[in-house]
């Protein structure tokens, strides 16, 4: 299966992707894409030897307009945004439906949408008091963190003393449970039925 990873920082969450064992063998990760070139991620598939690209209007780069037809020509099977801040333009959504996936640090559809990214969604989570939190995966739709969930993993924050506590456990099981929906979806055990994503 062709995978395009899409980044916009770090990257643990594409090192998890790369250093899985259980993907090793059926996954291609064809491109990460970036909208900034100097994103930590970049170092981490410069690594692999995956190429990158970042999009943009300038030279060289991509534009949003041609995305679409780049990760058709790729022959992408799933695009995974792996921390990637931009909204994905709505032709690349219905060219691609129901084959773009993002991971989100909290349980939708609570603590997402706009500006509800990195450390504001921990806070967020911290300062409502939930005793509750973990890692979302959906599909991506035309606005942010608003598509279907297919997975989420379910942790206690009961104890925790800060925002940067709850980031690291959330952390700890985002890098468990993007691998394994990749997983799924690769084994064709992800559908759709009477509008529920459920995982067979
Ligand atoms: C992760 O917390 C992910 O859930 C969110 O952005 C962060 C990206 O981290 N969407 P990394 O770049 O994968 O380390």
């Amino acid at each position: 299966m062709n995978l395009a990873v899409f980044v916009s920082g770090r990257g643990s969450n594409l090192q998890a992707i790369l250093n899985s064992a259980e993907l090793k063998d059926i996954i291609d990760v064809k491109v990460v894409v970036s909208s900034r070139q100097d994103c930590k991620a970049f170092e981490i598939a410069k690594q692999f030897s995956i190429p990158t690209m970042t999009l943009g209007e300038k030279e060289g780069h991509i534009s949003y307009s041609s995305l679409s037809n780049f990760l058709s020509e790729l022959k992408i099977d799933l695009v995974v945004l792996a921390g990637f801040l931009k909204l994905i333009p709505v032709d690349v959504i219905k060219n691609f439906k129901n084959r773009i996936i993002n991971i989100h640090p909290a349980l939708l559809p609570s603590f997402g949408g706009k500006g509800m990214y990195g450390m504001n969604v921990h806070q967020a989570v911290f300062d409502s008091s939930a005793k509750v939190s973990g890692p979302s995966v959906h599909f991506v739709d035309e606005t942010f963190d608003t598509g279907k969930i297919i997975a989420q993993k379910c942790i206690d924050i009961s104890d925790v003393k800060s925002p940067e506590e709850i980031a690291k456990r959330v952390l700890v099981e985002e890098h468990k449970i993007l691998p394994y929906v990749i997983k799924k979806f690769a084994e064709g055990k992800i559908r759709i039925f009477n509008g529920r994503v459920e995982i067979i």
